[in-house]
């Protein structure tokens, strides 16, 4: 191998290596997270079964539907629109992000209630 395929090769990993880090480093935890938690928890596993989990969503859904309730025509909910109206888009960014990188949690159905013999 020539001394410039060398150089190429290793200058190639080196762009691997930068982006591979890049998509596994962790994300801050966002500032408002603290009034999400109250209902869908700080890892986006929610305390309750009325509130959705979050946990491993979409990034680009989370920021898509906080905009839809902040907006209030394309998704109305008074508890969400509320909260979404307190959101700066930076921190629908964060927060989407945030909960996209969460570990998600395996929904199993239970087969002898009602919901599970559809
Ligand atoms: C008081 C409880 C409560 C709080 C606090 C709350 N949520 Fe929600 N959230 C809900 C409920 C209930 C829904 C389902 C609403 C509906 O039917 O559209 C929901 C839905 C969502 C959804 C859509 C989920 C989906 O699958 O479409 C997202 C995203 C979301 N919340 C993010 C947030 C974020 C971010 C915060 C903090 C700024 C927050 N929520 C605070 C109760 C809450």
């Amino acid at each position: 191998m020539t001394p410039m395929k060398h150089i190429v090769l290793a200058a190639s990993f080196a762009v691997t290596l930068a982006t591979t880090a890049q998509a596994a480093a962790p994300v801050a935890k966002p500032d408002k997270i603290v009034v999400c938690a109250a209902c869908h928890g700080e890892n986006g596993v929610s305390t309750q079964p009325i509130y959705p989990n979050l946990a491993g969503q979409q990034e680009t859904y989370i920021e898509h539907v906080l905009h839809a309730y902040k907006g209030g025509v394309e998704r109305k909910n008074p508890i969400m629109g509320a909260q979404a109206a307190t959101l700066s888009d930076a921190d629908i960014k964060q927060l989407a992000k945030w909960f996209a990188q969460q570990a998600p949690v395996v929904y199993t159905p239970d087969l002898e209630t009602p919901e599970g013999k559809k």
